[in-house]
């Protein structure tokens, strides 16, 4: 908060628009100010942004880089917005989407924790008439007025790709692939798994692979990924490399291949360029993840929602069909990248993760050797 005149204004612009900041023991909420004068004038004008992100334990980023994107592209724009996280509870999330309303939203955007929930939101929020995003999940059936995300089978594609890449470099000779799928309740892990499907498949028909076991993993939990992880390496010991759907996944494989003094031999995907997967990488015992460029995603979502706010009718530069309902979702999506070792670098340069995060401890060396600045 800036000190002075100007937060003695906008504190007076948010109560008069009844923005005071919701509370709810689970998520953190932050509700902030124009960032000058003018904007002032114009924020207290404009509607104000509810956004819902989904918990901060299935992947680092929403708490690590969603937040803290979207916080400063709306402190840009010098709106009124409030940013809660549900934890992984359904009905956190609906009452969070309720309190928004209530309190004057006029922009909801959701990630969210299923379809089911995520449309139960969505019609209430246009129902009242607040102007709906589905950011980074799409809620099949749900209607949102627009979609921001990755080119998600993209990000599939990639990580069957390096999976491929990694067996490759290893010489396997018809390798065993089990697959540790995301929640079986985002559409996202189906978009994955249509991916890596699409280049793993073939492999697997053509008999150059074996098809190993496979498991979707619920609300991506890392650590019931690492007991379904335990009992497929059980059931199968001679599983030679791993589909995980995420770094979180992908790292609860590699703590049981450690264990098993595997690690390193068998090769595991990830995504999101968590600051656990590149050590991972670094170490050895992670062959690649997918660096999505979060920035962009909350800067196109952001810009959505801040035209949305002021009354706007924003045009999207693309278009997704709704598998469910058949509608075209106005759409952006951004393109993933692939990250191995050699350019773990670019991450860094990036600035989505910074030198003194990563190269900690035995790290340092690692990243030197990895032309880290
Ligand atoms: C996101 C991933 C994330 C996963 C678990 C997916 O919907 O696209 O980036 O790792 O959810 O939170």
């Amino acid at each position: 908060m800036r000190k002075g005149i100007l937060s003695l204004t906008a504190a007076a612009a948010a109560l008069a628009l009844g923005l005071t900041a919701c509370g709810g023991d689970s998520g953190q909420t932050t509700t902030s100010s124009a960032s000058a004068t003018g904007a002032a004038t114009e924020a207290a004008k404009a509607g104000k942004i509810g956004v819902i992100l989904p918990d901060s334990k299935s992947s680092a980023r929403w708490e690590t880089a969603d937040r803290k994107y979207l916080e400063e592209a709306f402190k840009a724009a010098g709106v009124q917005y409030d940013i809660q996280n549900a934890q992984n509870d359904k009905t956190a999330f609906q009452t969070i989407a309720d309190q928004m309303i209530t309190n004057g939203a006029t922009v909801l955007m959701i990630v969210n924790l299923d379809s089911g929930t995520g449309k139960t939101v969505i019609d209430k929020a246009k129902s009242q008439g607040v102007a709906t995003i589905d950011y980074d999940r799409l809620t099949l059936g749900g209607g949102a007025a627009y979609y921001v995300s990755f080119d998600n089978t993209k990000v599939g594609t990639l990580q069957g790709e390096g999976l491929v890449k990694c067996l490759t470099d290893k010489k396997a000779e018809k390798p065993i692939v089990a697959y540790l799928n995301g929640s079986p309740t985002d559409n996202n892990a189906t978009l994955f798994k249509a991916g890596y499907d699409g280049v793993l498949k073939p492999k697997f028909d053509a008999g150059e692979y074996v098809k190993g076991p496979e498991q979707s993993v619920p609300d991506w939990d890392n650590t019931q990924a690492g007991t379904l992880f335990e009992q497929m390496l059980t059931e199968q010991p001679k599983i030679a490399g791993v589909l995980a759907a995420n770094d979180g996944l992908g790292n609860a494989a590699i703590t049981v291949l450690k264990k098993n003094k595997l690690n390193g031999k068998v090769p595991v995907t990830g995504q999101d360029a968590t600051v656990q997967g590149l050590q991972n990488i670094l170490a050895g015992d992670q062959c690649m993840t997918v660096y999505k460029a979060v920035k962009k995603e909350a800067d196109a979502a952001a810009k959505l929602a801040v035209a949305l706010a002021k009354g706007e009718k924003p045009t999207a530069s693309s278009s997704v069909k709704d598998p469910e309902s058949g509608q075209d979702v106005p759409a952006e999506l951004m393109e993933p990248q692939a990250i191995y070792l050699d350019n773990v670098k670019d991450v860094v340069a990036d600035g989505y993760v910074t030198k003194e995060e990563l190269c900690t401890g035995d790290f340092a060396a690692k990243c030197t050797e990895a032309g880290i600045q």
